[in-house]
């Protein structure tokens, strides 16, 4: 494989599992350093450990990024090892799906806050290092909800607001040479869309094929799939793209 990020270091949120522990093995195995965050300590432990014993070099570091000190212990940590922070993948999330009549005010916060504060703390934090080296790349995960989903009054809000901050930052980083781009998955195959079978008690593989159904393609979407337009967002090829909000849905309209 190309080896497009030698000698940089990429940091991953919630990068335990699922889209993200995709986004850092593709960043490792294209020669980057990678940090790799997550709320459950333990998985960013092992993934890092895992791509250690693969040869790449990568630090776990338990973070919840709704919590400012425990962000600035991230960062701290990951330029105590590394020295520097090329690419920020702002991807921690989580899901607390309800109807509007039904969704209770712990589960819109809790919704909002993961997402967007726990985007924006990253986002400030990475950024002093990144202005200063007049270098830098974030990608923020979106979704394709963001253009509305029922039963996700706060995930979509959540996720929209991810595309203003997108834009925003695209204008203020991009004199010190940042570019900031946001990805928008369709349905991807991971503990989150699992989950919602659970919720709605139907089985998985009727679930899976049933949304595979409404798929152009004619498949879901695998983590993989979203790393590699993550490491494209963050590579060379992409110097001249920011501000933009890019869809991968296997061509599903929305
Ligand atoms: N799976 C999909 O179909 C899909 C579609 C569109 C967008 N997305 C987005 O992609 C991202 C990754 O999704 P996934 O499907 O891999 O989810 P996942 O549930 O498999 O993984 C999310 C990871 O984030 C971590 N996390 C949760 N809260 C955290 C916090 N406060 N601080 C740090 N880490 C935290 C979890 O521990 C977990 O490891 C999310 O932002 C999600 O909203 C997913």
């Amino acid at each position: 494989m190309v080896k497009r990020f030698q000698d940089q270091v990429a940091l991953v949120t919630g990068g335990g599992q699922g889209i993200g522990e995709a986004t850092v093995r593709r960043f490792a195995e294209e020669g980057a350093k990678v940090v790799v965050a997550d709320l459950n300590g333990e998985a960013a432990a092992a993934v890092a450990q895992k791509v250690s014993a693969d040869a790449g070099e990568a630090l776990g570091v338990t973070c919840d990024v709704q919590v400012e000190a425990s962000v600035e212990a991230l960062v701290e940590a990951a330029l105590g090892r590394f020295g520097q922070i090329d690419i920020l993948v702002s991807n921690a999330g989580v899901t607390r799906d309800n109807l509007l009549h039904k969704m209770t005010l712990a589960e819109w916060d809790q919704v909002i806050q993961v997402h967007t504060r726990g985007a924006f703390l990253c986002a400030r934090a990475v950024a002093r290092n990144m202005v200063s080296r007049k270098r830098g790349k974030m990608v923020f995960l979106s979704s394709t909800s963001a253009l509305g989903n029922r039963g996700q009054a706060n995930y979509s809000t959540a996720k929209a607001g991810l595309q203003g901050l997108t834009r925003t930052l695209a204008l203020e980083l991009g004199p010190f040479q940042i570019n900031v781009n946001s990805v928008a998955p369709g349905f991807v195959e991971t503990a989150m869309t699992r989950a919602v079978a659970e919720r709605l008690h139907v089985s998985l593989e009727d679930f899976w094929r049933e949304a595979a159904s409404h798929i152009p393609l004619g498949r879901l979407g695998q983590p993989a799939d979203i790393a590699a337009v993550i490491a494209f967002l963050c590579s060379e090829d992409a110097a001249y793209v920011s501000g933009q909000v890019l869809y991968v849905n296997g061509g599903r309209p929305s």
